[in-house]
C-alpha cells in the first residue's frame, strides 16, 4: 500500500511511469518485452489485474529490497514511488471493499476512500468503495470515526461494544470469536503470552460477500496479513519491492506470533513454507510489481 494522502482525488498526481512487461499475464512469456504506457483510462494495466468472480481476496504490500514494510517515518509512503502508486490506484479501483487492520488505519490515518479520480470506469458500474477495518479493541482513529461516511468495523463481541460509541451499529460486523479456528491446537509455550484469538476473519469476508462487497482489497498491515495467510484466506498476494534500504529497523509484511494450528496455511520458519506462483511480474526503473497467485 501506499501513503493514504497520495490516493486522495485532491492531491496532485505524481508522473506516472511507464512498466515494462518481464512477465505474465497468467505467467506466461508471450507479453514479456512489452511495456504498458500510461492511459487515462488504465485499462490495459487493469487486465493484468483481472480477478475471477465471487469473493475474492487480494492483498497489496510494498517493501524495500531489504524487507522492510515501512520507512523511517514508520508509514509505508517512504518506501513507495511512483510505479507503485500506478499499480496501487488501478488495485484500488478494482475493488469493492480495502480491508485494513487498525494499526494500519491509525498508522496511516485512513479516513473515507474515494475511487481514484479518472479510474470508475473500471468499476463496471460496482458500488462506491467501502473501507473496512479489522480490530479487536474497537478502537477507531478519531478521523475515521469522526468522518460522515464510517467504515465497516469487523471485531467481536467486545471490540463491538468499543465500536458502536463510534460508528452505526449497522456498520460493525460482530464475527467470532475466532477460537473454533484454535481447537486442537498445542498449547502455547509458557514463554509466550497467550493470544486474543479476535474476531473470525473468514466469517468477517462473509459479512462483506452478504453486503455485496466480494472484490476484497488488503491494503495490511503486517498482522492482519499474517492471520489472512495463516486461516488461508487469501487468493493473491500483489508485492512491490522499492529499490530502497530501510536498515534492520522496520518490520517485515508480515508479523505476530507464528499461527498454533498445526499445518495451517503459514507457519513458522520450519513448517513446509507455501509456494506461490509468479502471475506477472512488472518493471520500472528498478522498482518490481509481482503479482503471485495463492491458489
Ligand atoms: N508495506 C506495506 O505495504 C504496509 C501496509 C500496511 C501497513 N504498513 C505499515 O505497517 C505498520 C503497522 O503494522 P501493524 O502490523 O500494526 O498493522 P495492522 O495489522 O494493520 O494492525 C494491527 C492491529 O490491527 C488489528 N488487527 C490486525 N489483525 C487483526 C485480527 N486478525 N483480528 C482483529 N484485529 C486485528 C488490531 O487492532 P486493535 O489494536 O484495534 O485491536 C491490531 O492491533 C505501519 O507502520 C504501517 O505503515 C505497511
Amino acid at each position: 500500500m501506499s501513503a493514504v494522502s497520495d490516493v486522495t482525488p485532491s492531491s496532485p498526481a505524481p508522473s506516472l511511469p511507464a512498466l515494462d512487461v518481464l512477465l505474465g499475464p497468467g505467467g506466461a512469456g508471450h507479453l514479456a518485452g512489452t511495456r504498458l504506457e500510461v492511459t487515462p483510462r488504465e485499462e490495459e494495466l487493469a487486465a493484468f489485474y483481472a480477478s475471477p468472480p465471487g469473493l475474492h481476496v487480494r492483498a497489496n504490500m510494498v517493501s524495500s529490497v531489504d524487507g522492510g514494510a515501512w520507512g523511517p517515518d514508520h508509514r509505508s509512503g517512504t518506501i513507495n514511488d511512483a510505479a507503485d502508486w500506478r499499480v496501487f490506484r488501478v488495485l484500488r479501483a478494482l475493488a469493492d471493499v480495502v480491508l485494513v487492520g487498525a494499526g494500519t488505519a491509525r498508522a496511516e490515518g485512513y479516513t473515507a476512500l474515494d475511487v481514484p479520480r479518472g479510474l470508475e470506469h473500471l468499476r463496471a458500474g460496482r458500488g462506491p468503495l467501502e473501507l473496512a477495518v479489522v480490530t479487536r479493541s474497537g478502537h477507531l482513529p478519531a478521523a475515521l470515526a469522526a468522518g460522515d461516511r464510517p467504515p465497516f468495523v469487523i471485531t467481536d463481541e467486545h471490540g463491538a461494544g468499543i465500536a458502536r460509541a463510534s460508528v452505526p451499529a449497522d456498520r460493525v460486523l460482530v464475527v467470532g470469536p475466532d477460537d473454533g479456528a484454535r481447537a486442537g491446537a498445542p498449547l502455547p509455550s509458557q514463554d509466550l503470552p497467550s493470544p486474543t484469538p479476535g474476531p473470525d476473519l473468514r466469517a468477517g469476508l462473509a459479512a462483506l460477500t452478504d453486503r455485496g462487497l466480494t472484490r476484497v482489497l488488503c491494503e495490511g498491515g503486517p498482522h492482519l496479513l499474517a492471520d489472512l495467510l495463516a486461516a488461508d484466506l487469501l487468493d493473491e498476494l500483489c508485492v512491490t519491492t522499492t529499490p530502497v534500504l530501510v536498515g534492520p529497523g522496520p518490520g517485515r509484511i508480515v508479523a505476530g506470533m507464528p499461527p498454533l494450528v498445526a499445518g495451517a496455511a503459514t507457519g513458522p520458519a520450519s513448517a513446509d513454507p507455501r509456494r506461490p506462483r509468479l502471475e506477472h511480474l512488472l518493471h520500472a526503473g528498478g522498482t518490481l510489481a509481482a503479482r503471485w497467485a495463492l491458489r
